[in-house]
């Protein structure tokens, strides 16, 4: 059985089946919804139901039980069951298009990831801080990375973890030289600075999830009306956290900003938080009620840490989030 499903913003409509998810049935139809990793991962895909029912064949990663009770879905993996009017959240970012790109500079940051820039053929780059590459690697496919620079110019920064066995990150990375040219696709991703959102922020990453937000909080460098910062950064080892230094060095620029770097397996000589990151936050921020949040990093840490901090007072609507593996 088909139900209509009804986008409030744009006054559009498609027809949805019980059998396919909310973005197949939109795609297929030719309506765009935004999305990422389209396995209920990333949270790109939110949406809030205002009139109408969905179902999962399983509860995604990316939605708390609080979110699906105050009202919000993932459109990549629900379903509807009746008809639905939906509000998709209006992207302002510039369309994302084909480039070339020249490899400016090759810098080991950590033991596994490598600070690549990249000198994008456009005039001057437009991205929203927040949003990300697509590498296209030669014989098809690609690689995702955030940009981990403020957007200026047409240079960029990105964060690029080896993973062992990786295609391009374990392969190609390794060979790539200065001068060297990728094709990228760029900008892409809903998730980006809501500078309209003005509230303390909370940040939280783990892993090279930090590469957005050092985006972001660049942005609001020298920003006098900039808002009160709290950045949290989960990894495992002392090794693993580059760029600390200059991290620390960001409080001349930002108001009132603090950096709390937490390690899982830190060593016996490691003075600073150990555990989960989010158990550290829980612990230093009892309310949440005031925050804007940013999650990003791995979509165990998100799951975990939005359940957590909706039940310390966040709300849904202030919670941002953007999950990769
Ligand atoms: Fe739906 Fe990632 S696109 S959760």
């Amino acid at each position: 059985m088909k139900h209509r499903v009804f986008v409030l913003e744009t006054g559009c409509a498609f027809e949805a089946g019980g059998d396919e998810s909310l973005l197949d049935a939109a795609t297929r139809q030719g309506v765009r919804l935004p999305h990422e990793c389209t396995f209920g991962g990333c949270g790109t895909c939110r949406i809030r139901l205002v009139a109408g029912n969905v179902a999962y064949e399983e509860m995604p990663m990316a939605l708390s039980d609080e979110e699906a009770q105050a009202g919000f879905a993932l459109a990549c993996q629900a379903r509807a069951c009746s008809d639905l009017s939906i509000s998709v959240p209006a992207t302002t970012a510039p369309e994302s298009q084909r480039r070339s790109s020249v490899v400016r500079g090759l810098r080991q940051l950590a033991p596994d990831v490598v600070n690549l820039e990249l000198e994008v053929e456009a005039e001057s780059l437009d991205y929203r801080p927040g949003q990300y590459m697509n590498v296209l690697l030669p014989g098809g496919g690609h690689r995702s990375f955030s940009m981990a620079s403020r957007p200026a110019g047409n240079r960029v920064d990105f964060h690029v973890r080896r993973v062992p066995g990786g295609r391009f990150t374990d392969g190609a990375l390794r060979q790539l030289r200065a001068g060297d040219r990728l094709e990228v696709e760029i900008p892409l991703g809903g998730f980006r600075l809501h500078e309209e959102d003005y509230r303390p922020l909370l940040m939280v990453a783990t892993g090279t999830g930090l590469a957005p937000l050092k985006s972001m909080l660049e942005t609001l460098m020298d920003d006098e009306d900039c808002p009160p910062v709290s950045l949290y950064w989960g990894m495992r080892t002392e090794s693993d956290l580059y760029l600390a230094d200059e991290i620390r060095r960001w409080g001349e620029r930002l108001y009132d900003f603090s950096f709390v770097p937490v390690l899982s397996r830190g060593s016996d000589t490691w003075n600073g938080r150990r555990g989960y990151v989010q158990d550290a936050v829980e612990r230093d921020l009892p309310d949440l009620s005031e925050h804007a949040v940013y999650l990003c990093g791995s979509p165990a840490m998100i799951s975990d840490a939005k359940r957590r901090f909706l039940a310390r007072g966040a709300s849904a609507e202030h919670v941002y989030a953007d999950g990769f593996s």
